[in-house]
């Protein structure tokens, strides 16, 4: 069996995981799934980056030791990665043990080389993005990558000899054309290389929550030699012989348009001086910004994407996967690989409404109800149209050939002609004119099941989710997900599904998905404040809803009268721990139905980017008081 070594980029732990981010693991995962469907034996890495001085700063802040701090921030990606449904072989975090020890030994190994030196450093130092910078990197005196402040520094410092590999990187580049994709990025790096390369440095003095340097604890290994030594620890490296030789080199290392330098040149070198095979093809994409403008923390400018699908979930009615497949599907198909992208709320309402609820979920609806009205929901099978078959059949090999390329939204442009198609077929063919014909009738209809069924199986990588319920309502065969055709048994019941995607009006749906932060709001009367009726309430009792992976439903006493008020809550307390209390609610809030229970006000509370708290009183007041 071939084997596919992917990886994504290492996520820093301690920032908070934006639509842009994790679309690069959703990327990987299209990939990932699409290559074991095709018969390879698949790794897939990812996992946080966890040795930076933010952290050091941010745990001391919170009075928590910096171990305990990323081991909280690294299980809140991990659960990202668990809704987003990224189907990762192996999570590596830069603390574990076996990642330690590579580390070490490679720093080790390419000191006793001599490609490793003690110098001094002298130059700008950015903390957020834990880059050296020259006198010309800056930009209006900010850190080019992130915007943000840089440092001045001098220390003595460990260097890697990059300099020495400058030839040896440019000839590797000219006779592997395909090791940096797209092609306007390889000609980017190219010239880099070209232009000359400098020693860099490779060790830090004034931060201690990182790997010491092996021979000279005064230095910590800095953070992005530690951090691209990850795809070599998570197939194995000097711990599973075997596993490493198998899987070693990566196939493919997908990262953002920002990091190419550090993929591009110090990477490859690095293997060089160790002596180790470089990866196959490092893939850089483009970078999703949010209605046109680029996202910025600072800006209040990103999607929070749990956020995102929780709430497109309750406003569409639909299930909480089904969304974070839509959502999937969006990302994929909105973009050419490797550009950047443009997340706009108008755009992906727009093709759930047309690729998903007009055109894929209306041919199943078709489908499935015709089944049921000429034939009792029974499968009669025969073989396929074979016109309408050698059609699925080339789109089936054109999405491939675009599936290789990564070019993943033509590979889906290619899956919805087949879509078009087959509900162009029901049109010609009009099977309500064959009512007496039942075996052209039933020729028909498997045809077009055997569509609806090849094309999910191809959809698979994109909507794992929604896909799984599709073909499991067409066929209990094994086969289900095998690119063969007609698998669908004869006398098989087809199950009868509500729409998967219902038509929502576009006009009524208004998603606040930005995550605004510090945000000034226009000035009010004093009229505008009166009219809401702020109340204290005592929680009785307190659950959470199903399915929801943000809200509690609680039940409160006004005093004289209860209320069912669902909120926002469940990523900040424990049910139990909320019985008793007493909060404050705005009680004139026109009731809203959420994930199906109408709740009969708000709740409030205050929050930032760290912290959240409910709001209550300093002394005891009786529930049902007025607040003013
Ligand atoms: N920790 C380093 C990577 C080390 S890999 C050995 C890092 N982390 S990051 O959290 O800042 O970024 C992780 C990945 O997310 C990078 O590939 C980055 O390019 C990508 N993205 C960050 N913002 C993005 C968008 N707005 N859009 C798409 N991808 C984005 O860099």
């Amino acid at each position: 069996m071939e084997k596919f070594y992917i990886t994504t980029a290492i996520y820093y732990v301690n920032d908070k995981p934006h639509i842009g981010s994790v679309s690069e693991a959703i990327a990987a995962d299209v990939i990932a799934r699409y290559k074991r469907l095709k018969g390879f034996d698949v790794f897939f890495t990812t996992g946080t980056d966890e040795h930076a001085q933010k952290i050091e700063e941010r745990a001391k802040k919170e009075g928590i030791s910096p171990q305990e701090f990323v081991d909280n921030a690294s299980k809140n990606w991990k659960e990202i990665f668990k809704t987003f449904k990224i189907s990762y072989n192996r999570f590596i975090r830069t603390s574990d043990k076996d990642h330690v020890e590579v580390v070490k030994h490679f720093f080790q190994k390419l000191y006793d080389k001599g490609d490793i030196y003690l110098g001094s450093y002298e130059g700008w130092y950015c903390v957020r993005d834990a880059t050296f910078l020259k006198d010309s990197d800056l930009k209006d005196g900010k850190c080019p990558i992130c915007g943000g402040p840089v440092q001045k520094i001098k220390e003595p410092n460990y260097f890697f000899r990059l300099s020495k590999y400058q030839i040896p990187l440019m000839k590797y580049y000219e006779s592997h054309k395909e090791f940096l994709q797209p092609d306007f990025r390889y000609n980017e790096v190219i010239n880099v290389i070209k232009s000359g390369l400098q020693d860099v440095s490779v060790s830090r003095r004034s931060f201690k929550f990182g790997i010491p340097v092996p021979f000279d604890n005064s230095h910590t290994v800095y953070v992005w030699f530690d951090a691209l030594l990850n795809y070599l620890t998570s197939v194995g490296f000097l711990h599973d012989e075997e596993k490493f030789k198998k899987y070693w080199p990566a196939d493919l290392h997908l990262i953002g348009k920002d990091i190419t330098r550090f993929h591009g040149i110090i990477w490859p070198a690095m293997l060089m001086s160790y002596g180790l095979p470089l990866p196959k093809t490092i893939f850089a994409h483009g970078f999703w910004n949010l209605e046109g403008e680029k996202m910025s923390k600072s800006k209040g400018n990103v999607v929070n994407p749990v956020n995102f699908v929780e709430e497109f979930s309750e406003k569409a009615h639909i299930p909480l996967d089904i969304s974070v497949d839509v959502l999937r599907y969006y990302l994929s198909r909105e973009v050419t690989f490797g550009q950047d992208g443009n997340f706009k709320i108008d755009t992906f309402l727009s093709r759930y409404n047309s690729d998903l609820a007009n055109d894929f979920g209306n041919l199943i609806n078709r489908t499935v109800s015709m089944l049921y009205k000429y034939m009792n929901g029974i499968v009669t099978k025969t073989s396929m149209d074979p016109e309408a078959k050698d059609f699925l059949i080339e789109q089936q090999n054109n999405f491939f050939e675009e599936m290789d390329k990564y070019s993943f939204s033509t590979a889906l442009e290619r899956l919805w002609e087949a879509v078009n198609y087959l509900n162009n077929y029901i049109q010609v063919k009009a099977p309500w004119k064959l009512k007496n014909d039942k075996s052209e009738l039933a020729k028909i209809l498997y045809t077009l099941l055997e569509g609806i069924r090849t094309v999910s199986v191809l959809l698979t990588p994109f909507m794992p989710h929604t896909t799984e319920i599709i073909l499991s309502s067409l066929t209990k065969s094994e086969k289900a997900k095998s690119l063969d055709w007609e698998i669908i048994e004869d006398k098989s019941k087809i199950e009868k599904l509500p729409p998967i995607f219902p038509r929502i009006e576009k006009e009524k749906i208004n998603i606040q998905f930005k995550e605004k932060s510090g945000e000034e709001k226009e000035m009010i009367e004093y009229e505008d404040f009166a009219k809401l009726d702020l109340r204290v309430a005592k929680i009785l009792d307190a659950e959470k809803v199903p399915k929801s992976k943000k809200l509690i439903k609680l039940t409160v006493s006004l005093g004289n009268e209860e209320r069912t008020i669902v909120g926002g809550i469940a990523n900040h307390y424990a049910p139990e721990e909320l019985i008793g209390k007493k909060i404050i609610i705005i009680k004139n809030l026109k009731p809203r139905k959420l994930m199906g229970i109408t709740s009969q006000g708000m709740l409030l509370a205050a929050s930032n980017d760290e912290e959240f708290s409910l709001l209550g009183l300093d002394r005891d007041v009786k529930e049902g008081s007025k607040i003013s």
